[in-house]
């Protein structure tokens, strides 16, 4: 059988690469403090991770400042157009270069006021006449890697790590088709989870909890015709969309069927996902904030000349209904994963591959 690496420090940690005979994560890896921790370091700090929108970053100056698993990030656009990414610390004595948002020409630190360019170079350290080997040229803000997708700003704090291009693999062909760059951001909802963010991204991968968990969902779509296909660090699921049929007893929420009618649903390892439906496009963040603790952060992308419409408006609050039930049912198993009965379980071959390639990528980087 073949199992993902045991050399590594979480020997614990195997998945069978055949879905059919493969037993599920452990327990522990959902409610464990060193298993957060090393997650940390392992998997967020080295992988690709959402932080922005383009629209945030418009004009030379723009600027934001955000966290990533504590770490205080500032985005900048630079005075030639390029995007720039820094940790905002402070060379000096680590006080924070920027606050917020906005358009600035240079970075002032609020502790004693020296200024950083918006290439993040040291402009000037007030009253450091006659400190001895003092170079203002090895001060500069230490920068991270920053790219864009799709109209989505990444970052990645690993220097070494491979190009965003080369992690999305097959995803820009497969998502060319809906208009996501056109769309304007319509709305951002986050959800306090009480949760792991793997317990999360779990219930994501499948639409096996479809016809239990979302009834109303599980009657627009064809979930005889819902497909899973797993990538090297992504998974698409998709499923054919139902117009009207005769008979029904309410009104769909679209009315034809065709051929290229689908709901196309991306994750992409380890933690965000694309909903694309045929007229809106949704951004979902999972942020893990403790070993139990989860913000998924929602975002609605929608035309601009729907952005206010009424349809916009229930196409909204469609998702919102969807995600309590996901948020309710995750919060329950996350309870009962603490239970002395349950240590790890088995994959529906037919619903659950999705699942299963997300925790054999993740046994993967664990154990390097
Ligand atoms: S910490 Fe920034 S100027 Fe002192
Ligand atoms: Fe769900």
């Amino acid at each position: 059988m073949l199992l993902t690496s045991m050399t590594g420090p979480f020997s614990d940690l195997t998945i069978a690469a055949d879905v059919a005979r493969a037993w599920s994560i452990p327990d522990r890896f959902y409610t464990a403090a060193d298993v957060f921790l090393a997650e940390r370091e392992r998997i967020f700090a080295r992988n690709w991770q959402v932080i922005g929108h383009v629209h945030q970053l418009v004009n030379p100056g723009d600027f934001f400042t955000t966290e990533l698993l504590g770490e205080p990030l500032l985005l900048v656009r630079g005075a030639e157009g390029e995007l720039r990414g820094f940790y905002n610390v402070c060379r000096h004595r680590a006080g924070p270069p920027a606050e917020g948002c906005g358009s600035k020409k240079l970075f002032r630190c609020s502790y004693h006021g020296w200024t950083y360019g918006l290439d993040g170079a040291l402009i000037s350290a007030p009253e450091f006449e006659g400190v001895e080997d003092f170079r203002t040229e090895q001060f500069a803000l230490k920068p991270v890697r920053v790219e864009e997708w799709f109209n989505l700003i990444f970052v990645n704090l690993d220097p070494a790590a491979e190009p965003l291009a080369k992690t999305l693999g097959e995803l820009p062909r497969q998502a060319t088709r809906f208009q996501f760059a056109d769309m304007k951001l319509s709305e951002r909802r986050t959800y306090d989870m009480h949760c792991n963010w793997k317990t999360y991204v779990d219930n994501y991968l499948e639409g096996y909890h479809l016809p239990s968990v979302h009834p109303g969902l599980n009657r627009e779509l064809d979930y005889s015709a819902y497909t899973v296909e797993p990538y090297t660090r992504h998974v698409r699921q998709f499923s054919p969309i139902r117009g009207a049929q005769p008979g029904d007893a309410a009104p769909r929420r679209y009315q034809e069927t065709r051929e290229d009618l689908t709901t196309d649903y991306f994750w992409i390892f380890p933690n965000w996902m694309l909903n694309c439906y045929p007229d809106n496009a949704s951004l979902n963040i999972i942020l893990p904030i403790d070993t139990e603790r989860t913000l998924a952060i929602f975002e609605w992308y929608l035309p601009d000349k729907e952005l206010w419409s009424k349809s916009a408006r229930e196409a909204v609050e469609f998702s919102h209904q969807i995600q309590l039930e996901d948020v309710a049912i995750c919060e329950r198993v996350q309870k009962n994963l603490h239970s002395r009965s349950y240590e790890r379980g088995r994959y529906s071959v037919k619903q659950e591959q999705g699942v299963h390639a997300f925790h054999r990528m993740y046994a993967e980087v664990m154990n390097v």
